[in-house]
């Protein structure tokens, strides 16, 4: 068991100029929760005393994005050491080991951080073996395999540039020597910046040797520096997200055509078809079947539900259960009563809709009128015709019945039928006459 008391700091000020994005670079999502935010979860989980970030300025969203938790400012970004510095006075008054982590670096677990600071002594860096080391610090070694130097790629020879095993980024200081090693640091290397990682070199001048813990664990240390970084850190995070689920009892053919966000929730039982898309905030019930080819986002959808195949469920979306929802059908902000069937080719948007109603093909709530939204209520039992319009506001009550192809624009009584449409002619002959006259005229 640890004894010393933690604190982590967690560096975040750096622009991401290489994302070429306005957002600062942590605050760029994967599954839908900004990089910053995995991080403080999965930090919390170790109890520290303290948890301060270091921001940059006009960082506003940021900063909120890390409360109740401190943020402090670096005001130039003159590197990760400077950045180490800028936090040393919120540090006041804290005896103990300090967890340095990288803001870029968002997936590292539990328990790789629950390992690496349990074999903490003075200073620490977390390692990792790569194939392909392009763009981190190289770990150096002395002969008698303790650490020699950190070097960053910028500043390595040829040789050097070999090595594979690099610095994560995270490390672990005891707070004696912290102030002291930091004021040691130089800017003398290739980008002019005050890098952490020398500190092991600071440090072995008092004799102290650096800590080297290897994780294994190549995808949750991955940083991110780039765009095509993050499309690779969304990647691995699906992939975990899609093995969860899977071991929980939600069955998918093809889960790496699924897709979903770090809140989205689904029951055992749950079967998905290819090609889903879940958004944010989207709850499934047991028994649920997803077809092929659907997107929902702020839905949720109850137990022994078929939706799908091409269904899109939009923000505010509640259906309660042995619902259908069927092909090329849109749902936006409503309730759908049990038993409903919404089979094909609708849409359905600020509506309250009861239980076993029957909203035919082709039919839709007409609720906007160029201005206002505006509400349709359908009671229980009802029976909307093949496309018909119902024009909200508007109230269908319990048992009636509109006739396909009506457009619905006053409220309809209880088991009344709604029929609007202009009557029906026939004019015998008619289509064989005008064959005729057009052939006739075609050859002249
Ligand atoms: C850094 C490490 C490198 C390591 C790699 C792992 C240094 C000098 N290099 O390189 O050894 O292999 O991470 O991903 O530490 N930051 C600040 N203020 C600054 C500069 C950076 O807060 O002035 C923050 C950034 O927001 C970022 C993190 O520190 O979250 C790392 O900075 P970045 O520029 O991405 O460093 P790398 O080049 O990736
Ligand atoms: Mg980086």
């Amino acid at each position: 068991m640890r004894q010393n008391p933690l604190a982590v700091v967690i560096l975040a000020a750096g622009k991401g100029t290489r994302m070429k994005s306005d957002k600062p670079k942590v605050m760029h999502e994967l599954l839908g929760l900004p990089m910053i935010n995995w991080l403080l979860k999965t930090v919390e989980t170790l109890n520290p005393e303290r948890v301060i970030a270091v921001v940059g300025p006009d960082m506003l969203e940021l900063e909120q994005a890390v409360s109740p938790h401190q943020s402090v400012i670096q005001t130039e970004r003159n590197g990760t050491g400077d950045a180490l510095k800028t936090v040393l006075p919120a540090l006041e008054g804290f005896n103990g080991d300090v967890l340095v982590l990288l803001g870029d670096t968002p997936l590292i677990t539990q328990e790789t951080l629950n390992g690496f600071i349990t074999n903490h002594q003075q200073i620490s860096v977390l390692g990792v073996k790569l194939q392909d080391p392009t763009g981190y610090g190289r770990l150096l070694m002395n002969e008698d395999g303790t650490l020699k130097a950190i070097r960053e790629e910028k500043d390595a020879s040829a040789e050097e540039k070999q090595v594979q095993t690099v610095n994560t980024g995270a490390f672990c200081l005891n707070t004696d020597k912290i102030a002291d090693w930091l004021s040691q640091l130089s800017n003398d290397n290739a980008q002019g910046e005050y890098y952490i990682t020398d500190l092991p070199e600071i440090a072995a001048r008092d004799g102290i040797k650096t800590n080297i813990h290897i994780t294994h664990n190549r995808q949750e240390v991955q940083g991110c520096n780039t765009r095509i970084d993050l499309a690779n850190l969304e990647k691995a995070a699906q992939i975990k997200r899609r093995e969860e689920f899977l071991t929980q009892g939600v069955q998918m053919q093809d889960p790496d055509t699924v897709y979903f966000q770090h809140d989205t929730k689904i029951a055992a039982g749950v079967i998905i078809e290819p090609n889903v898309f879940f958004g944010k905030n989207v709850r499934v019930e047991k028994n649920v079947h997803i077809k092929a080819f659907c997107h929902f986002e702020g839905a949720h959808i109850g137990e022994n539900t078929i939706v799908g195949p091409f269904a899109r469920l939009r923000p505010g979306t509640e259906i309660a259960k042995n619902v259908r929802i069927g092909n090329f059908v849109e749902i936006k902000k409503s309730t759908i009563g049990k038993g409903s069937k919404i089979s094909h080719l609708g849409y359905v948007g600020d509506c309250t809709m009861g239980e076993e109603v029957n909203f035919g093909c082709g039919a839709i709530t007409v609720n906007y009128d160029g201005y206002n939204k505006h509400q349709t209520i359908i009671e229980n039992n009802t029976m909307i015709g093949s496309n018909a319009n119902l024009v909200a506001p508007v109230i269908i009550r319990e048992g009636a019945f509109i006739a396909a192809g009506s457009t619905i624009t006053t409220d309809v009584k209880s088991d009344a039928l709604a029929l609007e449409r202009t009557e029906m002619e026939i004019h015998e002959g008619w289509a064989a006459e005008r064959r005729e006259l057009a052939s006739r005229k075609k050859k002249s």
